[in-house]
């Protein structure tokens, strides 16, 4: 099973962006726990703070990966071009959040990607990455 995680703006910076939020863990390190743990998985890890590199990489890997793990950070609020991208794809894609963004401003209420996700998976910390690699597997 091929599974990539995509993430996209600020959250190259967890473990020191607004700790009590987003956690102290860096994601390189919960990634290479996960790799561990999930070691029978061909997981991929992608992160960018531009939105055109998070389409392309959508694009690239959309008709041939099993899954996406995608948690498209601010660009979740504001996106059409990435939401339109997750739609024009074949490889169903997970939508994470870290926070539960339900209980924070109301202009994180709003997502243009979970119409088009297979399913949703928002305020478990890092482990809502987890859970999306279960619900693959
Ligand atoms: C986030 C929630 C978004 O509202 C925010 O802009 C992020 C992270 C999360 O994982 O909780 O950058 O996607």
């Amino acid at each position: 099973m091929k599974i990539i995680i995509i993430n996209g703006p600020n959250l190259n910076l967890l473990g020191k962006r607004e700790p009590e939020v987003y956690g102290d863990e860096t994601f390189e390190d919960f990634y290479f726990l996960m790799k561990n743990k999930y070691n029978t998985v061909d997981l991929h890890y992608f992160q960018s703070n531009i939105e055109g590199e998070i389409i392309n990489k959508i694009q690239e890997i959309g008709f041939s990966y099993d899954g996406i793990i995608l948690n498209a950070a601010a660009y979740t609020h504001t996106s059409v071009a990435i939401a339109d991208a997750v739609k024009a794809i074949t490889t169903p894609v997970i939508e994470v959040h870290i926070s539960n963004t339900f209980s924070r401003e109301s202009f994180r209420h709003q997502s243009y990607i979970s119409p088009n996700a297979k399913g949703i998976i928002i305020g478990f910390g890092l482990k809502s990455y987890e859970l999306a690699i279960k619900a693959f597997l």
